[in-house]
Order: structure tokens, then C-alpha cells, then sequence
């Protein structure tokens, strides 16, 4: 089986990334975790991964931002929504998807490091592929203002510099 792995404008792949994100987390199973209420952050650009029957099998937003890391600002890369559609699962699409957003940061933009956030049961997943645990603060806006995020653990990867591990990061915006 072949693939088609696309580099989209987060908006142009809205409605493709939507349906498998519903499908991966469908809203009645999603308000019941422990991040289903948080308000994230629209994904600058998209990776999508197609199989050949046309179906989206893999989806992993990027994002840009300006953050602080104790107080200063430094512009980051971010990984989010990253999903494989159930019946897809463990044939490395994922890690392509991860892998394209990682080489687009570093290519296309200024990112010195790279943020995700994520569950306990993908730390494995994340840790084998270079990504640390930042043990921190992370600062984040919501509607009702800006607080400490915990919903997931931030994870970070070395990019044009070494990634802080400790420290305050404040997200100066919605998380991802
Ligand atoms: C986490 C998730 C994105 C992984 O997607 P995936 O496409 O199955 O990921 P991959 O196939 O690249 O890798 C998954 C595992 O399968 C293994 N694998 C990859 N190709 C394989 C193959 N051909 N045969 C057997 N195993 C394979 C990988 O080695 C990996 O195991 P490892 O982490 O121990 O190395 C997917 O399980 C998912 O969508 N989960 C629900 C949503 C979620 O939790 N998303 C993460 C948000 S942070």
C-alpha cells in the first residue's frame, strides 16, 4: 500500500484533520478526560497522510509561537493532535507524521526547540524518539484566563538549540 504525505495551511486541512480527530476522539468520549475542556490552539500548518483509497489515516498539527522561558522570549515549534485512525495503527504512520513535523520546523522556520504535550501512555512513544520530559512550569491561556497548564505533560526536542528541561514556560496563548 502506498501513502501521500501532505504538508497543508492549518485551516485548508481543517475539515480532513476534523473528521479523524472526531473519529480518534469522538466529542461524547472527549469531554469525559481530563483535557476534554480545555480550549487548544489552531494548528498553523498540518501533516496529513493518506493511504491510497483516498481515507486520511494520520494527522499531526504544527505551531509556531513566541513563548517565554523565565521571562525571555524565544520562538518555539509545537506538535499537536497527533492521531491515527484506529484500524491504522502500528504501521509507523505516526512516526512519519511526527518525523515530517519535526524537519519542517527545523527547515521552514526559526523554531529553537520544539513542545508537545501528551498522556502518560505515550511517553514511551515521544521518549523514543528524542523527545524529554519538561519538568517545569508551563503557563498557559484559557477563556478564563492564564493559569498553570497540567492537563498533559509538556515533552521537548532540541531544535536550533538545546531545549530547557526547567524553568517557567509561558505559552503566550493557547496550548497545543
Ligand atoms: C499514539 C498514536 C498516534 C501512534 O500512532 P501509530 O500510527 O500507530 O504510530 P506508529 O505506527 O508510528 O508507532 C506505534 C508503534 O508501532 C510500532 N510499529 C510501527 N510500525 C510497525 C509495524 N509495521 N509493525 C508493528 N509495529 C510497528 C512502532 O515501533 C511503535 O512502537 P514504539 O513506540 O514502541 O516504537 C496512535 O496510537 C493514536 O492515534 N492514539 C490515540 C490518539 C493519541 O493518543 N495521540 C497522541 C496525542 S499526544
Amino acid at each position: 500500500m502506498s501513502i501521500e504525505i501532505e504538508l497543508v495551511s492549518g485551516n485548508q486541512g481543517w475539515p480532513r484533520a476534523k473528521g479523524l480527530l472526531e473519529a480518534v476522539w469522538p466529542p461524547s468520549e472527549k469531554e469525559k478526560l481530563s483535557w476534554g475542556h480545555v480550549k487548544w490552539a489552531r494548528a498553523d500548518l498540518r501533516v496529513l497522510i493518506e493511504t491510497d483509497d483516498g481515507e486520511l489515516a494520520c494527522h499531526a498539527g504544527i505551531y509556531f509561537r513566541t513563548v517565554t522561558w523565565n521571562g525571555q522570549k524565544v520562538h518555539v515549534g509545537g506538535v499537536g493532535g497527533i492521531a491515527t485512525r484506529a484500524e491504522q495503527r502500528r504501521r509507523g504512520y505516526a512516526s512519519i507524521a511526527l518525523n515530517a513535523a519535526v524537519h519542517t520546523m527545523r527547515d521552514h522556520d526559526a523554531a529553537q526547540f520544539a513542545l508537545l504535550f501528551c498522556e502518560p501512555h505515550n511517553f514511551d512513544f515521544y521518549q523514543s524518539r528524542g523527545w524529554q520530559p519538561f519538568v517545569g512550569t508551563v503557563l498557559a491561556e484559557q477563556p478564563e484566563g492564564k493559569s498553570r497548564f497540567e492537563a498533559m505533560a509538556p515533552f521537548v526536542l532540541d531544535l536550533k538549540r538545546r531545549a530547557p528541561t526547567l524553568g517557567t514556560l509561558d505559552l503566550c496563548g493557547l496550548p497545543w
